[in-house]
Parts: C-alpha cells; structure tokens; sequence
C-alpha cells in the first residue's frame, strides 16, 4: 500500500494572523515554481488559532495546495471551558489536521495519555484528522530503550480507536526537539516499525499499512532525504525550520 508523504510545519506560538497570509502566499509560489515539486506529497501548515480564519480564507479563495490545521483542541465539543476550543470549530474552518498529545502540552499541561486519547475521540467526532504525538524524553531513553515510551503512549490512543478510523501518528523525540540533534533515520526507522506493529496489533495489518507515521524532532532541509528513504518514514513534523519559508518548502521537496 502506498502512503502519500505529509510535510507538516507546527509553527507553534510564532507568526500572527498577518505574518501567516505572508507566509502561506510566499509557500505556495515557492512550492507552485518548484520543478520538481511532487504533487504526491501533501504539504501542511498549523498555525496558532487566531491565524487558522485568515489562512483557510486564503487556501480556499485561491485554490493553494495546501492543508492546514490546529495545534491542540479541546476534548469537549461546547460549554463551559474558558480558552480551549473544540474539534467542532476546527472542522468549521476546514482543518483538516490538529496535532494532538506534543510533548510541548504533555509537559507544560500535564496532558497524559487518557487525555490525549479522548481528544483524538473529539477529533475523529468532528471530521478533522488527528496527528498524535508520541515521543521518548532522553531520560526515557536511557531507562526503556528507544521505542517503550513512544509505543506504550499510542497504545493508549490505539484503544479508544476503530480499525476504519484514520490518524496520522508523529514520532518525536523529545530530545530531539528544537535541540538541533535529530535522530539518525535509521533510529527514526526503528521506533517507526515499533509504532506501526502496535498498530497492526491493535486495529489489524490493513490499519497498521494505512496509518502515515511521522518523525519529527531538528528536521531541516539538510537531513529530509534521509528519513523520507526510510521505509517506515511518511513524511515530517516540523518546527523551527517550517518558520522559514525557503527552508519549509525545500523539505517538502526532498528529492
Ligand atoms: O512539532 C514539531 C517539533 O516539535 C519539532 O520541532 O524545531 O525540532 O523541528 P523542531
């Protein structure tokens, strides 16, 4: 079965609602004027939520080849939760991603795992593809090895979740995170393989060949080729590179 590669750029808490028309304009004319710009890969973009109206304006009135998404969402769907914003109005601006469980909100908000699996659930509800983060700390790695962390976190996705239901899972590494040091792809490749037989195990082969896994952590245009010739490797999550325009759009051009 064949994955189409998603290139997904998690801006974080940079750009506001003016810096992302800018942005997403110069990255559809860069990707647009690229030769060999592949119409195989899927290319991403999430920004904070107060740019999402402004960029899903721009992608629709113009037809961009491009998706975007949010960065977190609220595990109910209305009521009374002062600041958090639910699936049913991501799907209103037509995301068609939100990134669910990074080890940013998993460390600065305490989110565990049971969390990050009823926001997956608040996803899927409402139509929008959920990107699951899972990823070791460095301390993890040095105690369970590279893949127990990461596997036992989506496991706990895993079970709430239907084998016909979709989702995009990202490997990241904590350590490897806006540090500079990625994984080699051969490390990435092996907690990949790990990921993806937990899937087989939880909803069957046909969802474990489906499901894009991702690895994220210091990926630049310099190091792409290398986890996209991974077998096991769909595609990215990145950060800080995916804030320059040039740079974003060269890894989702990886040869
Ligand atoms: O979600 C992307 C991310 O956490 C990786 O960040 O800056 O290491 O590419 P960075």
């Amino acid at each position: 079965m064949t994955r189409t590669p998603l290139i997904a750029g998690n801006w974080k808490m940079n750009l506001d609602h003016l810096q992302s028309i800018a942005f997403v304009q110069k990255l559809a004319w860069s990707l647009r004027d690229a030769k060999h710009s592949s119409a195989e890969v899927e290319v991403a973009v999430f920004p904070p939520f107060t740019d999402l109206r402004s960029v899903q304006t721009l992608i629709s009135a113009d037809k961009l080849d491009l998706a975007h998404g949010g960065q977190d969402l609220s595990a109910h769907d209305s009521g009374a939760y002062t600041g958090e914003i639910s699936g049913a109005f991501l799907a209103a601006l037509e995301c068609r991603y939100v990134i669910i469980g990074h080890s940013e909100r998993r460390q600065y908000h305490h989110e565990d795992d049971a969390l990050v699996a009823a926001k997956t659930v608040a996803a899927l509800r409402h139509g929008v593809t959920p990107v699951v983060c899972v990823g070791e700390t460095a301390e993890d790695l040095e105690a369970h090895g590279p893949s127990a962390v990461p596997v036992g976190q989506l496991a706990a996705v895993l079970a709430e979740l239907a084998p016909d239901q979709e989702i995009v899972v990202a490997y990241e590494p904590v350590w490897a995170i806006g540090s500079g040091q990625a994984a080699t792809p051969e490390q990435a490749q092996q907690v990949c393989v790990a990921l993806r037989a937990e899937i087989e195990t939880a909803l069957g082969a046909e969802a474990a060949q489906r499901t894009r896994i991702l690895y994220g952590g210091s990926v630049k245009a310099a190091n792409i080729a290398g986890f996209m010739k991974q077998k096991d490797v769909d595609g990215a999550l990145v950060g800080g590179a995916s804030l320059d325009v040039d740079e974003f759009s060269a890894i989702a051009r990886f040869p």
